[in-house]
């Protein structure tokens, strides 16, 4: 069934380091809607790229010795890798490097600047380098600095174009409030109170102060300044001013622009200015959606703390990460992130409830029938409920995906995941198994079972891509059967279905042993031994590297842990708050040996819990023999809480 198109876009993000888990978020959440849209019978266009341009690139370029093409490749590899083993089904890929997408910003820039709403003037104002934005006076943070990243500003004047924003404020005012096209509601008035009320800036939207940017063709020098070129891929991608691509009249406008809140500025006022200012249809919706924070800050590459999707995709299947990233983010507001409340997800919801619910249901079919149920029946009124809520589901979950209310439309999955298992415990199919006479009854239970496993798992497969092909396999459902179309029913499962037994859809992880794990995986390397070609085959980048925040700090208290010979609870005076260490130091150092001492600790190491002691970050220590281990203790003048680069 064809239900029309739906074109749905990701941020292009910044090619300036190694993805993160918080880019993860929006493209799995985009990815999620495109493939429940796909299932309902939409003709679906998702797009995600990169945005390669801008003053950042060309200097870390620079830094490197390399052009920011150069610069840009590998990193724009890793993204589409990371893409691939997060399963992301995006239909285009765009990269602002792209020739026709040069070539189109050109036009559309002459255009706006041919329509009088480009004019040339002196720009003058606070730039953000790693943020690549421009502030005003005003919009800085208390300190003066970033009100996103709070870094220092600099001061910037030099001829530049700018775009006539202001004279589209009622306009866009108009727009903000009399559709739906910004959610949720609050950043509404947050647009309107911080931005447009106090009056709307002309945009700068040319430099000549660096020149990776796509050149403005009728003024060498100039280069279009980054939101122009950046914004534009959302129509140049469709084939808008270029003969690349010839979907421009199918796709637009875009259904749904998704976005983390920092940059939902940029595509409520800028976005649907430049589009007035083109005269073309507005977008329909954009969803502003929270960060995940990482200790209480957004997770981000300036700033350093950054997960490694990779890492948690290899060790608990790119499926588990996607869901507890989506589960975990609530609407319009901000997630926090730690391996802890990941393992922790994952084990509740995937391993004990849906895991646990398959795997016990096909066990039992298994043992009670031989895998295949018999045809009789014997309903009760127990089963109404669950066959109730497994009927709704559909109906529930469908306007939530349409929202972009994804830890919702989960939640309201899982509900029925709990219902089902506490049906298995109210039904007791152990006791109805040992009973002869009670084997139509039994059959109708496991087969209540196995349909609410249907109708969820067809659901989930939006969320799951990889996982659910696997249930289907175990509960007997054949590729008809989980269309989206039958989802809402109860009862399609043929009434003598055959299970297969299949291996466990998600393991249970052992917190504390994991937690140890993936600390070992952070912990340097125990001896010098490690020849060359280790070294060599393990080469990081600068980039890589400057992830790794080091920091001096002074331990003012130390003493054993009871429970374990090997480890030391150090307080440290970090130049901030102060935090507790929790070091495997305690065969070569006795507490009072340390006490005073100024140390190098690694500032951004995920906070873990070591024998029940919450331990925030690491110190360093070298190997210095088989079996001796010694601290790196800095000079006593150095200060606590000084940058070690
Ligand atoms: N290049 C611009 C976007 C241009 S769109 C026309 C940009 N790039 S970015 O790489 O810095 O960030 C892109 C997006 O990454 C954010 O809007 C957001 O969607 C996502 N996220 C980055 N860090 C994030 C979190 N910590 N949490 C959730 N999303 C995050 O801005």
């Amino acid at each position: 069934m064809n239900k029309g198109k739906y074109y749905i876009t990701t941020p292009i993000y910044y090619p300036s380091g190694n993805p993160h888990i918080g880019h993860c978020y929006t493209t799995v959440a985009c990815d999620a809607i495109a493939r429940f849209k796909r299932m309902e019978g939409y003709d679906v266009m998702f797009l995600t790229g990169t945005d390669e341009h801008g003053m950042k690139i060309e200097q870390k370029a620079k830094e490197l010795g390399v052009t920011p093409k150069e610069y840009v490749d590998p990193i724009v590899d890793n993204f589409k890798k990371l893409w691939n083993t997060m399963d992301i089904s995006y239909d285009r890929y765009i990269r602002t490097t792209d020739e026709y997408h040069v070539k189109s910003v050109q036009k559309i820039f002459k255009k706006l600047y041919d329509k009088g709403y480009i004019y040339k003037g002196e720009y003058t104002g606070k730039y953000c380098t790693p943020c690549e934005s421009f502030w005003t006076e005003s919009q800085l943070d208390e300190n003066g600095c970033c009100p996103d990243c709070h870094r220092p500003v600099i001061d910037a004047h030099e001829e530049a174009y700018f775009l006539k924003v202001s004279e589209f404020a009622d306009k866009v005012e108009k727009f903000l409030t009399e559709t739906d096209y910004l959610s949720p509601k609050s950043r509404v008035n947050e647009m309107i109170n911080n931005f447009i009320k106090p009056g709307l800036e002309d945009l700068c939207v040319s430099r000549t102060s660096f020149t990776w940017g796509i050149p403005v063709d009728f003024d060498p020098g100039h280069v279009v300044y980054v939101w122009v070129d950046a914004l534009s891929n959302y129509i140049t991608a469709l084939g808008y001013e270029n003969d690349e691509y010839n979907d421009f009249e199918k796709y637009w406008p875009a259904d749904l622009h998704m976005t983390a809140k920092e940059i939902v500025r940029f595509h409520s006022i800028i976005w649907p200015i430049m589009l007035m200012m083109l005269d073309l249809p507005l977008p329909r919706h954009l969803y502003g959606h929270g960060w995940i924070n990482f200790n209480g800050q957004k997770m981000s590459k300036s700033i350093g703390n950054v997960i490694d999707p990779f890492v948690l995709a290899k060790r608990y299947g790119s499926d588990a990460v996607r869901y507890q990233i989506l589960r975990d983010m609530p609407y319009g507001s901000d997630s926090n992130f730690s391996n802890e409340i990941m393992i922790n997800r994952i084990n509740s919801d995937l391993a004990n409830g849906f895991g646990n619910l398959v795997s016990r249901t096909v066990a039992m079919a298994d043992k009670y029938f031989g895998g295949t149920l018999p045809e009789e029946r014997q309903a009760e009124p127990l089963d109404d409920e669950l066959i109730s809520m497994a009927e709704k589901l559909c109906d529930t979950v469908t306007p939530l995906i349409e929202e972009a209310q994804l830890a919702k439309a989960l939640e309201e999955i899982f509900k029925v995941v709990s219902r089902a298992n506490k049906y298995i415990d109210e039904t007791e199919p152990w006791i109805l198994g040992k009973d002869e006479t009670k084997k139509a009854r039994l059959a109708s239970v496991l087969y209540n079972l196995l349909e609410t496993i249907r109708i969820c798992s067809g659901l989930l497969a939006a969320f799951m891509p990889k996982t659910m092909p696997k249930v289907w396999e175990q509960i007997g459902a054949d590729e008809t059967l989980t269309k989206y179309e039958i989802l809402g029913e109860f009862g399609k499962l043929p009434a003598n279905v055959a299970v297969h037994k299949g291996e466990a859809l998600f393991p249970r992880i052992d917190v504390d042993k994991e937690i140890d794990e993936l600390n070992a995986l952070l912990t340097p390397a125990k001896t010098f031994k490690e020849d060359e070609d280790l070294d060599k085959a393990n080469v990081i980048t600068i980039d890589q590297f400057a992830e790794v925040k080091l920091r001096s700090g002074e331990i003012t208290a130390c003493e054993k842990i009871k429970k374990s010979k090997k480890l030391l609870k150090l307080q440290v005076d970090d130049g901030r708050n102060g935090r507790q260490i929790v070091s495997g130091i305690a065969n070569w150092y006795k507490p009072e040996d340390l006490i005073g001492k100024k140390i190098v600790f690694v500032a951004n190491l995920s906070p873990a819990k070591l024998c029940g002691e919450l331990s925030e970050g690491m110190i360093l220590a070298c190997d210095a023999g088989e079996d001796d281990v010694r601290v790196l203790f800095l000079d006593k003048d150095v200060p606590n809480g000084s940058t070690i680069r």
